[in-house]
């Protein structure tokens, strides 16, 4: 079996998600294979599993494969540890093909499936990133159910809503700042201040407000709104402790040629996304700097088995 899944950008709401508020993702065309065959020892990319390298797909088959054991080889365009959701393309993709193995392939449990798996790799988190590539194209996720929902998944006393939106063609960059960012951290950091600052969960509802502000603006096709959107929720992250020197000077250097710009994902490092009309000048200077670039589309698919 061959299952693929694509990457993920954040366009607004990461962190906050975590704590109920809507975040808006979008599926983008980098992707992450992985092929599973019956074997006569758990093998992935010809090594024995080590969850220190593995432990996305060695979590998936211990919770969801009980049979014969399977030999595993993955590969990915998806830069890791950048917020581009390498880890839930590998999960979903792992998560898909156990499932056509079984002949139950279907979205909505791959989603579910898929998030359990994070969950209990990562500790604290949403099932934004799973779902999204799951699903494709852009996906709110909210406390609330809207027009196009997907699936709703439920863990310990959260809830949250998968929902797909139609937005417009977006124009848009990323940059990598090559500083590796660890989500579980960055989530567990955002705990830490959240449990003891008011100020922090304020901040957290701030970014929620935003992410509803930026529907119709995605749905229109407002830039100006959507770059200034994008500008606020970057500095609210910041505030929250996830930006990175180099990530600010990416988005200094950048300022002049594009709407708005912020990170994307866990933060700590990784990726900013960039909304601009004039990718190639911003091109030009991510290159210039030495910082590794990605012109993207929406991935309208999401996880495919072949
Ligand atoms: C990571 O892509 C998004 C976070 O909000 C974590 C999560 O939602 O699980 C930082």
């Amino acid at each position: 079996m061959e299952s693929s899944a694509p990457a993920k950008i954040i366009l607004f709401g990461e962190h906050a998600v975590v704590y109920g508020e809507p975040a808006i993702a979008m599926a983008i065309d980098l992707r992450s294979t992985v092929k599973i065959k019956r074997s006569d020892k758990f093998l992935i990319n010809g090594e024995s599993p080590d969850s220190k390298f593995h432990g996305y797909i060695k979590k998936a088959v211990e919770l969801y494969w009980n049979e014969s054991p399977l030999n595993v080889v993955t590969s990915s365009t998806i830069p890791h540890a950048s917020g581009l959701g390498s880890s839930a393309s590998i999960t979903v993709s792992t998560v898909s093909s156990i499932l056509a193995l079984q002949n139950d392939w279907n979205k909505e449990k791959i989603a579910k499936n898929s998030f359990e798996v994070e969950y209990s790799v990562q500790g604290r988190a949403s099932p934004i990133d799973t779902s999204t590539v799951t699903a494709g194209g852009t996906v709110l996720v909210s406390k609330k159910d809207f027009a196009g929902r997907l699936w709703k998944i439920e863990k310990d006393n959260n809830s949250w809503f998968i929902n797909n939106i139609e937005i417009c063609d977006l124009s848009l960059i990323i940059g990598c700042s090559g500083i590796r960012g660890i989500t579980h951290e960055m989530v567990d950091k955002v705990r830490r201040y959240t449990e003891k600052s008011g100020f922090a969960r304020d901040v957290i509802a701030s970014i929620g407000n935003i992410t509803y502000s930026s529907i119709s603006a995605l749905k229109d096709g407002d830039y100006k709104t959507l770059g200034s959107l994008m500008k606020k929720n970057q500095n609210l992250l910041s505030i929250l402790g996830v930006s990175h020197p180099n990530i600010q000077s990416m988005i200094n250097e950048v300022e002049k040629y594009s709407y708005g710009a912020k990170i994307t994902g866990g933060g700590g490092g990784g990726c900013i996304i960039i909304l601009t009309d004039e990718k190639d000048e911003v091109l030009k200077i991510l290159r210039n700097r030495g910082w590794s670039s990605y012109k993207v589309k929406m991935d309208k698919e999401g996880v495919k088995n072949y």
